[in-house]
């Protein structure tokens, strides 16, 4: 394997576990604000990326490439309402989209093919990932400052249930 793609691709297991981190940090805002619809929806956000990392974890592995596993950074925002919290998961998955681009790009240019096609169900999983992120910012400004709306959005929330990802390796 290409050496900047190898170190992609491994950077990509720290980054998706600094997500499942940050995720879980969202999760623990929403716990201490009493929303724990909100709170679940993120629970479940941190188990889909976790679930991310070891993909390129397995992914690696499978190549017969060494994996290094670097230290995970601390969240450390600071939020004061519930809606810059939902602002920074979309900001995040944007960044992330960006990341998963980087790789695509570093295999496009050496015609690893292979990784090109595991990247592929990132790519379409960002996507779906920015879509929710900017579902529930709509959903927060629709109905986030009349309480009852807000109850009702947060039992839609409490609602989600964790599935593992549909990319088996
Ligand atoms: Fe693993 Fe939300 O990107």
């Amino acid at each position: 394997m290409d050496k900047k793609v190898h170190e992609l691709l491994n950077q990509q297991i720290n980054k998706e576990l600094y997500s499942a981190y940050l995720y879980l940090d969202f999760s623990n805002y929403f716990e201490a604000a009493g929303l724990d619809g909100f709170a679940n929806w993120y629970m479940i956000q941190a188990q889909e990326e976790r679930d991310h990392a070891i993909l390129f974890y397995t992914y690696l592995q499978n190549e017969n490439m060494p994996v290094t596993l670097d230290a995970i950074a601390k969240p450390d925002q600071v939020f004061t309402c519930n809606m810059d919290v939902l602002k920074a998961g979309l900001e995040h998955e944007k960044y992330v989209t960006s990341l998963i681009n980087d790789i695509y790009g570093a295999a496009y240019d050496v015609r690893d093919f292979r990784t090109m096609q595991f990247l592929d169900w990132f790519v379409k999983e960002q996507g779906e990932e920015e879509t929710n992120a900017n579902d529930l910012i709509s959903k927060m400004e629709l109905f986030g400052s009349d309480p009852k709306s807000l109850y009702m959005l947060n039992q839609e929330l409490a609602g989600r249930v964790y599935n593992p990802p549909s990319l088996v390796l």
